[in-house]
């Protein structure tokens, strides 16, 4: 189906989260701004216009415009998306848009997502593990074509936050790895220079706080603004905690 450019004359009402935490006279509240609808305008557009013609202090993040850099995840109408690829022509007149929940919030629209992904990285120790010492002078190593494709498919992750938010286990478990924690979790399980054994995986993943803490809501899967394939990485974990249970009972 086409996205719709616009809808005739329309005129929209923004109603957005304001609250600055670092302020000590700010308090949580929505704003309400209104915008004449123009082609192609999308959450990116009508915010910079918003800030460059009625309040140059609202805050939100985007960087690419392109659904690459995932700075741009913010709660439209209920739903995480990234900013810069929803159109408003696609939604109501009314559009509310609050901050990723979650997250630490920066200031309004703006959230510190940077952090959760780095200790969730640390947590994962989400990085090839090989004895070898890296050697710059030798032959790269070969894969078959299928794992490759495996492992790129995981790794188109943007790190938006979007799945994060939608994740009824996240919300409420902080230290659950979340939708993109356990994908990067299956990026480097699957990946064969990566010398970690399933006992290995076993302790990362198999507990409340990773792949048995998911409640199987899905939400992550259908959000995902980047269609990473969630609901298989869940299935491939769980088959490899298995594999890893049986062998422990011999
Ligand atoms: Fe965003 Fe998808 Fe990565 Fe989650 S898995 S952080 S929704 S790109
Ligand atoms: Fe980079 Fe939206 S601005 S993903």
């Amino acid at each position: 189906m086409t996205a719709k450019t616009t809808q005739a004359g329309r005129r929209l009402r923004f109603e957005i989260f304001r609250y600055n935490p670092e302020d000590p006279e700010s308090t949580p509240h929505m704003q309400t701004f209104e915008l004449d609808e123009t082609p192609y305008m999308s959450i990116f557009i009508a915010l910079n216009e918003i800030r460059e013609k009625q309040d140059p202090s609202l805050q939100f993040d985007f960087a690419c415009r392109a659904a690459i850099c995932g700075s741009c995840g913010m709660m439209v109408n209920g739903r995480p998306s990234l900013g810069c690829r929803t159109l408003t022509s696609d939604l109501p007149d009314v559009i509310k848009l609050h901050p990723l929940p979650v997250f630490k919030l920066i200031g309004d629209l703006s959230v510190d997502t940077g952090t959760w992904f780095r200790e969730m990285v640390e947590k994962t120790e989400g990085w090839i593990h090989a004895q070898e010492a890296f050697d710059p002078d030798a032959q790269e190593t070969r894969m078959d074509d299928d794992t490759a494709a495996a492992i790129y498919e995981n790794d188109r992750c943007i790190e938006c936050g979007c799945c994060v938010a939608s994740c009824g286990a996240a919300n409420v478990n902080e230290d659950f790895l979340g939708p993109a924690g356990l994908n990067r979790v299956a990026r480097f399980a699957m990946d064969p220079r990566d010398e970690r054994s399933d006992a290995d995986w076993f302790e990362v993943v198999s507990n409340q706080d990773g792949v048995f803490g998911c409640i199987g809501l899905m939400a992550c899967h259908d959000i995902c603004p980047k269609e990473l394939p969630l609901l298989e990485v869940y299935g491939y974990l769980r088959r490899k905690a298995l594999s890893s249970a049986m062998s422990k009972r011999g």
